[in-house]
């Protein structure tokens, strides 16, 4: 998918995906608990969230807990639950009144189930709302996500009688967690580290990355906005040579 174009101005991301890291040693720098981190970080998101909004970006994905997170101590994973739960408790009107449809991707089959009650609830009170797609990430995987919906996918070649043969991108991708979403034109790293940690890796393929050593608690609008111009510098050629982007021919996947 091309930047989100709009004459005379720098190219836009219509999507972009953040890896919010770096909340624990931002709590050690103040001599405070990881928690502490983790709150400030969740004040970054709700930033976040009203920046993209107003930069008229229109799909967001933050990843909030992979399912690696669950080898994190008991009490820090707990923790982080219920810093979910204030979320959605606290934070779900002003959302659904600024037009924001918030979905949850990820295995939610294995969180309490309370919250995946709140997430039904928050999902379904928003879902008609177009100004912003925020995705937020809890207990995902790329890894899983491809296996989720390779299952889907062969599941459904059989109940049409088809040859497993014909299991094509295509098909896997109609059944990841963001397939009626484009993928990510932008990826955000905060926290220095230059990794994927398993977060979207199938629709990643083509996306622009942009790490930053900034402390996710510390990133705010100034730091999306390096983000953004940094962007709009790329040449994003898909396979084709800078030339044939420069004769015009549509740089898309
Ligand atoms: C990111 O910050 C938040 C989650 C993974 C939930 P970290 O908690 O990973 O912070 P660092 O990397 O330890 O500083
Ligand atoms: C990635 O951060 C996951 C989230 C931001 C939710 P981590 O802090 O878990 O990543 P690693 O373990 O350093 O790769
Ligand atoms: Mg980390």
């Amino acid at each position: 998918m091309p930047g989100h174009e709009i004459p005379g101005s720098i190219p836009r991301p219509k999507h972009i995906a953040i890896i919010m890291d770096g909340n624990g040693r931002w709590a050690y720098r103040q001599h405070l608990p990881r928690v502490a981190g983790h709150r400030r970080g969740a004040e970054v998101v709700r930033e976040m969230v009203q920046a993209c909004a107003e930069n008229g970006i229109p799909h967001l994905t933050l990843f909030a807990f992979s399912t690696e997170n669950w080898r994190r101590p008991p009490l820090e994973v707990r923790l982080l639950m219920n810093l979910f739960r204030l979320l959605l408790r606290r934070e779900i009107r002003k959302l659904h009144d600024n037009g924001v449809r918030l979905r949850i991707v990820g295995d939610r089959d294995s969180l309490e189930p309370d919250l995946q009650e709140m997430i039904r609830g928050a999902e379904s009170l928003t879902a008609g709302n177009r100004r912003l797609h925020l995705n937020l990430a809890v207990n995902y995987g790329g890894r899983w996500d491809i296996v989720q919906a390779s299952r889907k996918a062969v599941l459904e070649l059989r109940a049409a009688g088809e040859d497993p043969g014909h299991l094509s991108e295509e098909r896997i991708a109609a059944h990841l967690s963001l397939a009626d979403t484009p993928n990510p034109d932008l990826l955000i790293r905060t926290g220095g580290e230059q990794r994927i940690s398993n977060f979207l890796v199938w629709q990643l393929a083509y996306t622009e990355f942009y790490f930053t050593d900034t402390l996710w608690p510390d990133f705010g609008r100034e730091s999306l906005e390096v983000a953004l111009r940094s962007f709009g510098q790329r040449q994003r050629r898909f396979g084709r040579t800078g030339d044939q982007i420069l004769d015009g021919s549509c740089a898309s996947e």
